[in-house]
């Protein structure tokens, strides 16, 4: 049996969601839909990042010890990934006990292994990211994430050997040329590997920094923030057992945006192997979301929220917008233009106003019954049944690649042929001739055909409008009548539900 684990970054717990953590979050839980559909065994992860620095200071500003901070926004996080409908298996906290436990017991196997040192070292560090900083690194002497100088300080502190194990890592990524993608993002962690990479500072001073794991080999300091959440990814199966680890740990795709590429590609991997555990499969990064051509900010005030987004247009408009109109691996530009533009050419018109046509058709001409298909068929109706088929296999290839729009392009010109399969044979015509009534009643069949294998193909990108599609067709949940092939679907005498407008147009644009 294929299986897949799916995870996401752990999200800081310093912001509230957003459209970036959003996106993330509609890619996977699309291919965790997508997977399970295809019967394959799926383990979907996602979770909040709550030690460190930066959170210290955002529980600091509001007045509250960090746990009691990170619990209230932590629970914001499910709450707002609850009310989105993503299918997540389960949600991690870097402060969960188990995690704790197996952060620690990993860094003494690394300290054992004499893999980490005690050194004194002085540098540059940049508050914000949490990390020291080389020269080379900085642009005009600034942190390039956070446009402020990083502060040159010295202390002793505990490294991790990065550096032994560049080169292995070098040559895994060449062996496995799809370890890391798009390939443009792989060709980045590979010229930080060509270059020397140093060790890693993997400890803070207590005496700076108390919010953070414990080091199991001195509780004079805590885990560097990255250290400890990356773990997640290997602790959250672990915490069901050795079988369940190795059970998906070969499967797993780890899906983050551009911006943390680095610990993702380079230290991570070099984690595992210092812990002596097999590497993950892929990586795939994401491009960065702007918002009306501007990069999309807080303090700008141009922020997406999910949930807004549900309220106006609804959560599968919404995870159908951002699916289509971007590109994986690249950026994408949020326009509310395009957004209204969209929503009324693809859902309104195209997919609203084809499922709403048919079932008016099926209920004024047969009172919802559906009509029994002839042992021969039409070469319009074979057309129409090879597009859908060509779609689904198109959308598979896509799927493995991670193309999401090219998917949904599949279907949609699917359905641009459905639509058109209803002017060329003209039902609404036809039915005024009593003797065309049975060729109306199969061309309507063929026409439910397309709503039913829609119904199918949409689930793992608009799951609350396929069910809605099986509710106009009257079709159970989890019935076996959806994986039965074009044609065999409806039995005599099976009665549909009269139309519905499922996507109403939008007549004055979607603003802020
Ligand atoms: N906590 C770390 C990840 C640790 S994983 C072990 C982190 N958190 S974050 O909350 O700052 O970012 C979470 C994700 O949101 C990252 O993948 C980041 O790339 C993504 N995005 C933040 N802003 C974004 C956009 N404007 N567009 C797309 N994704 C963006 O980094």
């Amino acid at each position: 049996m294929e299986r897949i684990y799916i995870t996401t970054p752990l999200y800081y717990v310093n912001a509230e969601p957003h459209l970036g953590s959003a996106y993330t979050m509609i890619i996977t839980d699309t291919l965790a839909r997508y997977y399970r559909e295809n019967n394959s065994e799926t383990f979907y992860l996602t979770g909040t990042d709550e030690h460190g620095d930066k959170i210290a200071q955002a529980a600091a500003q509001a007045g509250l010890d960090p746990k009691p901070f990170t619990d209230r926004i932590s629970a914001t996080f499910q709450a707002v990934w609850d009310a989105c409908g993503f299918s997540y298996d389960h949600f991690i906290r870097t402060t969960d006990e188990y995690h704790i436990r197996y952060v620690r017991e990993l860094l003494t196997h690394v300290y054992q292994a004499g893999d980490i040192y005690f050194d004194r070292y002085g540098g540059l560090y940049c508050f914000g990211c949490e990390r020291f900083y080389t020269e080379k690194e900085l642009v005009n002497g600034q942190c390039p994430d956070h446009l402020v100088a990083p502060k040159l300080i010295e202390e002793e502190n505990y490294f991790f050997r990065m550096s032994k194990y560049q080169d292995q890592l070098l040559r895994h990524i060449e062996a496995h040329p799809k370890f890391i993608r798009p390939e443009g993002f792989k060709n980045e962690v590979v010229a930080m590997l060509r270059e020397p990479i140093g060790d890693l500072c993997i400890s803070r001073p207590k005496t700076r920094l108390t919010w953070g794991i414990e080091l199991p080999f001195d509780e004079r300091y805590v885990t560097y923030v990255w250290f400890d959440a990356l773990i997640n990814y290997v602790s959250a199966l672990k915490a069901r057992g050795e079988e369940f680890f190795q059970k998906f740990w070969p499967h797993s795709e780890h899906f983050i945006g551009k911006d943390i590429v680095k610990p993702h590609g380079v230290f991570w991997p070099i984690m595992l192997l210092a812990a002596g555990l097999p590497l993950y499969k892929h990586l795939n990064v994401h491009g960065f979301w702007n918002v009306e051509g501007q990069k999309m900010s807080k303090s700008l005030g141009n922020t997406i929220s999910p949930l807004e987004m549900k309220e106006k247009i609804g959560m599968d408009a919404f995870r159908y917008f951002v699916l289509r109109e971007s590109v994986f691996g690249q950026d994408a530009d949020f326009r509310h233009d395009n957004l209204t533009a969209r929503y009324n050419a693809d859902l309104a018109n195209n997919l609203g106003n084809y499922v709403s046509r048919v079932l008016a058709m099926q209920q004024k001409y047969f009172a919802g019954v559906v009509q029994p298909l002839g042992a021969i068929w039409a070469d319009e109706d074979v057309k129409l049944r090879d597009a859908f088929a060509a779609a689904e296999c198109d959308l598979k290839c896509q799927m493995e690649e991670l193309q999401f729009h090219r998917a949904l392009e599949a279907l949609w010109s699917a359905l641009d042929q459905a639509n058109r399969y209803i002017v060329q044979t003209a039902p609404f015509t036809l039915i005024k001739d009593i003797s065309k009534q049975a060729r109306v009643g199969e061309v309507l069949h063929h026409s439910l055909e397309v709503v039913r294998t829609l119904s199918r193909l949409l689930a793992p990108f608009m799951p609350d409008t396929a069910k809605e599609l099986r509710g106009l067709l009257n079709i159970e949940e989890n019935s076996s009548i959806m994986s039965t092939p074009w044609g065999e679907g409806f039995v005599a005498g099976h009665k549909v539900n009269g139309a519905k407008n499922l996507f109403p147009r939008i007549d004055t644009e979607i603003k802020k």
